[in-house]
């Protein structure tokens, strides 16, 4: 793993047009509003033409190259999150040696503006991140799309300050958009126990990510078992596929997935997420 992008990249160079919309008029209700026509995800989903949304030329008004949004808040929350994190004695701890299923680096805010827009993510929904890490995920969905948060994670350390973190953030996204923040419940605990749990899979909307490329391929296995018993309209994105779906005999070997699952395939763009600065693929089931 590399060392997180750097912050000051020349991608957000504030003119100051622009810099007036992040600090003063630019709308707070974390909605975003207007679409470029030019920004759409190029694919099929499939394989062998995964859906791709390339960086944009030219940055947005709110200073981002990776959105389709003419206003995005990705920039708002990049700040919100390292002056939270900043602020709290307690610091995540990203690796243990001997342990790399416990790495804790994360989707970065331009990837997770893009997550909410694909798994169209709303107030209805209850959002669950499996391994939430510092839970900088959970708060983002919360704040822009209201939905109820519930993030799982095995370090006690990390699920703290996930906790501490959410408590020194809400008051102020509150303050900034006029709304009440939505609950974000963290479990400190195992994964597999939280969805064997049959809450988990009771009725009610549900949109499910995680980050699961250095979890054991025991544990994605019981994930993608117990997913299967979800409620149609449930949508889960992960890394490592939780269906070999690119094999030939994939079908007739698990013949239940394929009619279970509507599964597609994408490339994530190049400085979205914490551990490369590179693209990468992710994957997006839709229970039918
Ligand atoms: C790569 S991090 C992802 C953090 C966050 N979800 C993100 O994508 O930004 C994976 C996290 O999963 C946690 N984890 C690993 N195995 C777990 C388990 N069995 N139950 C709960 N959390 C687990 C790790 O401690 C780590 O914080």
């Amino acid at each position: 793993m590399v060392a997180s992008p750097a912050r000051s990249s020349p991608m957000r160079v504030v003119s100051s047009r622009k810099r007036q919309i992040r600090e003063g008029s630019m709308p707070n209700s974390g909605v975003i509003i207007l679409s470029a026509p030019d920004r759409k995800e190029i694919g099929t989903g499939k394989t062998h033409d995964p859906m791709r949304l390339a960086l944009a030329q030219d940055a947005n008004l709110s200073d981002c190259v990776h959105c389709i949004a003419t206003i995005c808040q990705c920039n708002y929350f990049e700040d919100m999150l390292a002056s939270t994190f900043a602020s709290l004695r307690k610091k995540r701890v990203t690796e243990i040696a001997g342990s790399r299923h416990l790495c804790a680096k994360s989707l970065l805010p331009q990837f997770v503006t893009r997550m909410i827009r694909l798994m169209n993510i709303t107030e209805k929904d209850t959002f669950y991140d499996l391994g939430c890490g510092n839970g900088s995920i959970l708060f983002q969905v919360a704040y822009m799309t209201g939905a109820k948060c519930v993030g799982v994670e095995l370090l006690p350390h990390n699920a703290e300050l996930a906790r501490e973190a959410w408590n020194s953030m809400k008051p102020i996204l509150e303050r900034h958009s006029g709304r009440k923040m939505p609950e974000v419940e963290i479990v400190s605990g195992d994964l597999s126990l939280v969805i064997n749990d049959p809450a988990f899979i009771a009725d009610g909307n549900k949109a499910v990510m995680t980050s699961n490329m250095l979890f054991p391929k025991s544990l994605t296995h019981f994930m993608s078992e117990r997913f299967r018993a979800m409620p149609v309209g449930s949508r889960i994105l992960c890394f490592d596929d939780l269906y070999p779906h690119s094999r030939s005999v994939a079908a007739i070997r698990d013949p239940e997935a394929f009619q279970k699952f509507d599964m597609m395939d994408y490339i994530w763009q190049e400085m979205s997420v914490e551990w490369t600065t590179a693209e990468g693929k992710f994957y997006i089931h839709t229970r039918v």
